[in-house]
């Protein structure tokens, strides 16, 4: 079994829809660490060491939250800053997160086709989050399509934040029990609620 770290972030919990519940879930997976970073740290006072010593005892490190201005809360941004040390997490001697897996499970108010060339965005999800595929790599980890739910503003209304919440418990499953295409896994645009293609067959008929 592997140690999913599914580190969160919102600044407003109380509006939240989607992420909340979506963390909710998380929280209920066995093999899942969650870290609630704006209820952890209302001060942004980020506990190095602390941090530091998570992200060694777990092999897979997931960001959950929300798109912010194509990226994520200020709060994630000043963790990697502090967190991802040279000489830890880059560097020479900095090999503490070798071959570990990571991935971004984020939600986003604008539907898919915004996230292309030709949409409102004028780019598609992967090369906004670029930065993140980035950093993993520098730190010699291991860089999963994002986990995506496009037009969050609509989905509590149906049934959609149910189904997406399903399809991230089955994620998060299948990271623990190590059953991941991670090949599909990281060469896919983005992974929604149909996973079936990116989990590895078991013998079971
Ligand atoms: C400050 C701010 C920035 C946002 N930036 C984006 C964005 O860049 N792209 C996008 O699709 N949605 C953006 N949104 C919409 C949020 O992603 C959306 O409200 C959120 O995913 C809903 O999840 P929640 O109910 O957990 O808050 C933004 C919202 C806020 C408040």
């Amino acid at each position: 079994m592997a140690k999913a770290l599914v580190i969160y972030a919102h600044p407003r919990p109380d509006r939240s829809e989607i992420n909340g519940p979506l963390f909710e879930t998380a929280k209920a997976v066995q093999g899942v660490t969650p870290v609630d970073l704006y209820a952890e740290y209302p001060d942004f006072d980020i506990d190095v060491d602390r941090e530091q010593q998570r992200l060694v005892e777990h092999d897979v490190i997931v960001f959950q939250h929300p798109l912010y201005w194509y990226s994520a809360p200020a709060i994630m941004k000043e963790w990697q800053d502090l967190v991802l040390e040279h000489g830890f997490a880059y560097g020479k001697h900095g090999t503490a997160l070798a071959g570990k897996t990571f991935m971004n499970a984020i939600t986003a108010g604008a539907k898919p086709d915004a996230y292309s060339q030709a949409g409102l965005n004028h780019a598609d999800l992967r090369s906004l989050l670029l930065p993140f595929e980035a950093t993993a790599h520098l730190c010699g980890m291991r860089y999963l399509a994002p986990f995506a739910l496009f037009g969050a503003g609509r989905a509590s209304e149906g049934n959609q934040l149910d189904i997406h919440r399903n399809a991230y418990d089955d994620l998060l499953k299948a990271l623990v029990a190590d059953r991941l295409d991670f090949e599909k896994a990281a060469a896919a645009p983005f992974l929604g609620d149909v996973l079936d293609e990116f989990l590895i067959k078991t013998g079971a008929m």
